[in-house]
């Protein structure tokens, strides 16, 4: 491709291939149904069955159990996932997993659903210390020694698109920061997509989980090219955060004008029916391009943001706990990202913004970042969205702390298109604040 594109004409250190790596979903109103047939196809006899207590109470939840009991599967329910999972949720997740003697997984809630799951199938299939699979520099970053078990997928938030990936983000508490396990082998075997499931979803959870599925397309579309990224010692070694590439960007592209044209009428109406469907899709399609470019600031930036929670509890998610919901701490941060990566790649950076809606005829190069961070904005204006980091707790005296908890954050941060040092991360932070 390098020929045919600028973008992503070769370099010398850089590489000179991208992998397409495709996931098979099941997409449709109502497929939740067909759970046990697909269980059953893929060889599962007797299953674990992954949730939240919220959402073990849903009545589509009860849909995907009685299809498993229709198809003959024996299943049991772990249904203590932690909604923005830690280390230590993991660990118990695990165990569940490792006494039950599965040979197949079906997870059913959100991303801190499917995140578990997929913990929990790799630590059982594979033990080893917990840090051994966690990314560098805070974990080993060993390699998965080989495929897990059968994993089927199905999202209830229409945002993170982690049915898509072969990542696993978890609060690590001795850190107080977020980080993840990253791998092909993590990637469930199947997603199965039903956007019927999103009319419980209160609005908080459709705005920031839709923010997120929306950074996963434009971090995407924006990241470094793979072209300049470093030249992996084999091909094995290419990782699935491999830079924006011609196969993501086109998918990208399609999540990003859905979300332009559907995120506001989802959060507003629960019963837009159509906005809800088009939200769950453009998720999934937000998690394919993600799943093979990689994020970049906006999510490296919300790891800290997350992990240094004092007490914001967001309207919608469970109110026992003090958090930054994932979403939202993704996009706060994004506005004052693109004013700074947008001089790197402008033409992309203004292809986002007209996919998202930005009117974008006869802008000029150096009007990108601010075309960009003025559409998101808005959306978020449309949203009821927190005013920035100030407006979840955070404050110019927390800076030092967040640019400590993101720096380290290398496999997103090296994924930018443009290199952000610390005194450049405490701008961005700062630049993050307050938006109107
Ligand atoms: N693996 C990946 O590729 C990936 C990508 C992005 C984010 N993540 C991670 O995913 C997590 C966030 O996941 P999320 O945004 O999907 O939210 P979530 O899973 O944390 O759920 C948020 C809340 O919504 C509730 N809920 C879920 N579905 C519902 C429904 N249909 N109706 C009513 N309530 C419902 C849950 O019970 C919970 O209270 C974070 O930990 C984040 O880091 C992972
Ligand atoms: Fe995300």
């Amino acid at each position: 491709m390098g020929c045919c594109h600028q973008y992503f004409a070769n370099t010398p250190e850089g590489d000179d291939a991208f992998v397409i790596d495709a996931s098979r979903m099941v997409f449709g109103a109502g497929c939740l149904k067909e759970a046990g047939a697909h269980a059953r196809a893929q060889g599962m006899t007797r299953v674990a069955v992954y949730t939240d207590r919220r959402v073990s109470k849903l009545p589509f939840f009860d849909t995907v159990t009685k299809s498993l009991a229709a198809s003959g599967i024996d299943f049991a329910v772990y249904d203590e996932v932690a909604v923005e999972p830690t280390d230590v949720s993991f660990k118990k997740a695990t165990r569940f997993a490792i006494e039950g003697k599965f040979d197949g997984f079906v997870s059913v809630g959100g991303g801190s659903v499917m995140d578990t799951c997929k913990a929990a199938n790799l630590y059982s299939t594979w033990p080893a210390e917990f840090l051994a699979y966690v990314n560098a520099p805070v974990g080993a970053a060993q390699p998965v020694p080989g495929p897990v078990k059968p994993h089927i997928a199905c999202p209830t938030t229409s945002g993170t698109g982690s049915e898509a990936t072969g990542i696993a983000i978890f609060d690590l508490l001795a850190m107080k920061a977020k980080t993840g396990i990253q791998s092909r082998m993590l990637k469930p075997t199947l997603g199965l997509v039903d956007p019927d499931v999103t009319r419980s979803l209160p609005a908080t959870v459709v705005a920031a989980s839709g923010f997120d599925a929306m950074s996963h397309a434009l971090e995407s579309l924006t990241a470094i090219s793979y072209a300049r990224r470093p030249r992996p010692a084999g091909p094995a070694l290419r990782p699935p955060s491999q830079g924006a590439n011609p196969w993501s960007d086109a998918i990208a592209s399609e999540a990003l004008r859905s979300v332009g044209k559907y995120l506001v009428r989802a959060v507003r109406d629960a019963a837009d029916t159509e906005a809800r469907t088009e939200m769950m899709y453009a998720a999934t399609l937000a998690g394919i391009a993600f799943g093979n470019a990689g994020c970049h600031l906006p999510h490296g930036m919300s790891y800290a943001v997350s992990g240094l929670v004092k007490d914001y509890r967001a309207p919608g998610y469970p109110e026992d706990q003090a958090m930054v919901p994932h979403g939202m701490s993704v996009v706060l941060n994004a506005p004052s990202v693109y004013r700074f990566t947008a001089c790197a790649c402008p033409e992309r950076h203004l292809h986002g913004a007209e996919c998202l809606g930005a009117l974008t005829r006869g802008a000029a190069p150096e009007d990108a970042g601010e075309i960009v961070a003025k559409r998101i904005i808005e959306m978020m204006q449309a949203t009821l969205f927190p005013n920035g980091l100030n407006a979840v707790g955070y404050a110019d005296k927390d800076v030092l702390a967040l640019v400590e908890g993101a720096y380290p954050q290398r496999r997103v941060m090296a994924n930018a298109p443009r290199e952000a040092s610390k005194d450049d991360l405490a701008d961005l932070f700062r630049g993050a604040m307050k938006y109107w």
